[in-house]
């Protein structure tokens, strides 16, 4: 069945009790074991190892990414954790240059002292992965597409060197979701997800989620989880599956708005850039093209000077300033002392994130109402 089908039918027909069609949420640390007890013959005994609302969740997570083995975490942060844990000490990983603050964080903090090493680059050129190589290099980590100016990575292409070099793509798929992209379908080792964003979809609920479709990297992966225990709780669970059923028309009209916004902000006198995959002149537009159903519904655009970057944030009425994205409601907020704040300055001049640059996530409010709120904000700003 289509995508649609399948998303909008989340959960449905797993309560064998009484055929309750929404998923129940199964709010207990505990299973009872059946008498006389035969080890490892219950399919539930505690929580942490085994829930079945969070199993509803992650059956449904693996068949919209095209993958064999979901685990739902307790936030996109520790679904990428868990994903980086897999490499063995003294590997080194190609990652793209600007990654959400907190991976590079992990990355640079907590994974460096473990002589775990990477190099960050624009993982849009091919060329530049390949030029970072080392003897000792074990993964490619990609942001498809990179935050906030939304360049595209070439999935097919990084997953055949990858293949080749014996090393593992990862995709962080959070700004697309699979209705958008499915990297395992495109050679890809492992997707993860802060399906905190357009997955879950409200704004109510931090989740994360990793797909793969390697039987021995699924094994490790349920080690991980079970064992550190940053698993997804029932109710959290059921809020995501419950997001992840209207997906479909949320991404349709999310990005929808968000190309009308594009265009009008190309046209406004007192904005200087936009980016915008959907625009015809974002370099990557032929790469999205390619392997991806859309181009989501994040975008950025800057504005004269910082002053007046600061002065729009003070004035949008509609749009929130908030720091996430892929919910229903737009938001905006400023990458310079935001989003990339610990990305040292020179990399984020180099990488074209200046301080005059704003990151909006297009929710499914009417797109009228928010250019609208744009435009009251952006004349109230002026240059
Ligand atoms: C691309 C991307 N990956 C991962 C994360 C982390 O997810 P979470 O906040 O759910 O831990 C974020 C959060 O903003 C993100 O934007």
């Amino acid at each position: 069945m289509d995508f649609e089908t399948r998303a909008a039918r989340a959960g449905v027909g797993w309560d064998s009790a009484y055929r309750s069609v929404a998923t129940p949420i199964y709010q207990t640390a505990i299973f009872e074991h059946q008498k006389p007890l035969v080890p490892g013959a219950d399919p539930y005994s505690y929580t942490r190892l085994g829930n079945p609302t969070r199993a509803a969740l992650e059956h449904t997570l693996a068949d919209l990414e095209g993958g064999g083995h979901a685990f739902a975490f307790s936030s996109g942060m520790a679904a990428i954790y868990a994903t980086l844990q897999t490499l063995r000490p003294g590997s080194h990983i190609i990652a793209t240059a600007g990654l959400y603050g907190h991976t590079f964080a992990v990355i640079q903090d907590i994974l460096a002292p473990l002589g775990i090493r990477a190099a960050y680059v624009d993982t849009s050129s091919v060329e530049a992965v390949l030029s970072a190589w080392t003897e000792k290099t074990a993964a490619v980590y990609v942001e498809m597409p990179s935050n906030p100016l939304l360049r595209a990575a070439d999935l097919p292409a990084l997953a055949s060197i990858c293949k080749e070099r014996k090393a593992r793509l990862i995709v962080d798929s959070t700004f697309l979701t699979p209705w958008g992209i499915r990297p395992l379908e495109l050679g890809a080792d492992i997707v993860v997800h802060s399906a905190t964003k357009y997955l879950a979809g409200h704004n109510d609920t931090l989740a994360g989620a990793v797909i793969v479709r390697s039987p021995s990297l699924a094994e490790e992966l349920a080690v991980l989880q079970r064992l550190t225990g940053s698993v997804l709780s029932p109710f959290d669970s059921f809020l995501t599956l419950r997001g992840i059923k209207t997906l479909a028309v949320r991404m349709e009209r999310a990005q929808a708005n968000a190309m009308a916004l594009a265009e009008w902000l190309r046209g406004h006198p007192l904005v200087e850039e936009v980016h915008y995959p959907g625009l015809a002149h974002h370099p990557d537009r032929p790469l999205f093209e390619k392997q991806a159903r859309g181009f989501g519904s994040v975008l950025s655009f800057a504005v004269k000077s910082p002053g007046a970057a600061l002065r729009v944030l003070e004035r949008t009425r509609l749009i929130l300033v908030a720091e996430s994205l892929g919910g229903v409601e737009s938001l905006i907020t400023y990458p310079w002392t935001q989003t990339h704040q610990n990305i040292p300055p020179a990399e984020r001049a180099r990488l074209g994130i200046h301080d005059r640059l704003l990151r909006l996530s297009v929710g499914i409010e009417s797109a009228a109402d928010l250019i609208d709120d744009l435009a009251q904000a952006l004349e109230g700003a002026g240059a």
